[in-house]
């Protein structure tokens, strides 16, 4: 018993330690010289946001048995900076204007200082991975995978054909080729064995596909207070988890926007129907498919955490 509340000190001690190094990372690389690229991002970095990339790879680092979070904290920032850029874009293309509590980059600044600063906080991201060699290749097939994942999403959205297929294919790489990167760095970092790697591999991407997947729900059923971001947006924009479970198999449309019908129409049937039931079943089978990719790491307080950091996802309030 006193072992257990040891290590459980002694690991919210270095998870807080590995954040802390991965704040500061981002703070420090950011620091330009141009004051709106660092006035917008410290604006982004500073609104906080859950840092569930840099937690996923710190936990993946920790739990492979590695243990100097302050060398896993830099590539723990560029994760999180990839992120951050790809919300900072992701805003000007879907019309955001609240993000993380705070107004959006684009509204503050307008797009052309947005789509800077989400440039910005992409090129960041060289510098912090820089001294990583191979590590770099992961992140760099992620961050094409993020914005192959964004064009195929807004392709669907122009051509009103997102079908179940084709979103899965969107969230697969917009949102979980980075969870999956993040664990896979972690594990790397700790110089884990092939096989605990592929385990983590797994278990970030289906984290990430049911991370979305939630969020998806999320902007149906929260409102913006709730959420620190622009709410309802997906549905009006012809995209996300309601959307393509509405799609008929095998029809090329969606389904689920009508001419005439109104947001507020569209939400209201959504909700009405089987939709959210069978969305939330989805996430079960995800968690229950990542949580199983854990079984064979060794046992630590650690995997535990990622147990948790799965579970709660599905405890999010949705
Ligand atoms: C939002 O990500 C974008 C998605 C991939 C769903 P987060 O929900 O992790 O955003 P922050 O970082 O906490 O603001
Ligand atoms: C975000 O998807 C995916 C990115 C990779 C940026 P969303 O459009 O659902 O993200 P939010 O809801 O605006 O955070
Ligand atoms: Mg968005
Ligand atoms: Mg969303």
């Amino acid at each position: 018993m006193a072992a257990t509340t040891a290590n459980q000190a002694n690991l919210r001690q270095l998870v807080a330690a590995g954040l802390e190094a991965t704040e500061q990372a981002m703070l420090q690389v950011i620091d330009s010289d141009v004051d709106v690229l660092r006035d917008a991002s410290r604006h982004i970095l500073g609104a906080g946001g859950k840092r569930v990339r840099p937690r996923l790879l710190l936990l993946s680092y920790l739990a492979l048995g590695g243990r100097d979070v302050a060398y896993a904290a830099k590539p723990a920032a560029a994760v999180e900076l990839m992120h951050t850029a790809s919300v900072v874009h992701d805003d000007i293309n879907d019309h955001g204007i609240v993000r993380r509590g705070r107004p959006s980059v684009n509204s503050v600044w307008g797009r052309t200082f947005a789509l800077l600063t989400g440039d910005f906080l992409f090129t960041a991201v060289y510098e912090l991975m820089a001294p990583y060699g191979r590590l770099n290749v992961d992140l760099a097939k992620a961050a094409t995978a993020l914005v192959e994942g964004e064009t195929l999403q807004a392709s669907a959205v122009k051509n009103n054909n997102l079908s179940r297929e084709i979103y899965m294919q969107v969230i697969s790489l917009k949102t979980a080729a980075l969870f999956r990167a993040a664990a896979v760095i972690g594990a790397k970092l700790a110089s884990a064995e092939r096989e605990e790697i592929a385990a983590l591999s797994d278990f970030g991407f289906y984290v990430g596909l049911a991370f979305q997947i939630v969020d998806d729900i999320l902007d149906l059923t929260a409102d913006e207070d709730t959420l620190g971001k622009t709410s309802g947006i997906d549905v009006q924009q012809g995209r996300g988890i309601a959307v393509a479970l509405n799609a008929d198999p095998g029809d090329q449309g969606n389904g689920s926007n009508g001419k005439h019908d109104t947001v507020d129409d569209i939400k209201r049937r959504l909700l009405e129907g089987d939709t959210m039931d069978r969305a939330r079943e989805q996430i079960e089978l995800l968690i229950a498919s990542a949580v199983s990719c854990l079984s064979g790491l060794p046992v630590s307080p650690y995997r535990r955490e990622l147990e948790a950091l799965a579970t709660q996802l599905v405890s999010r309030n949705y």
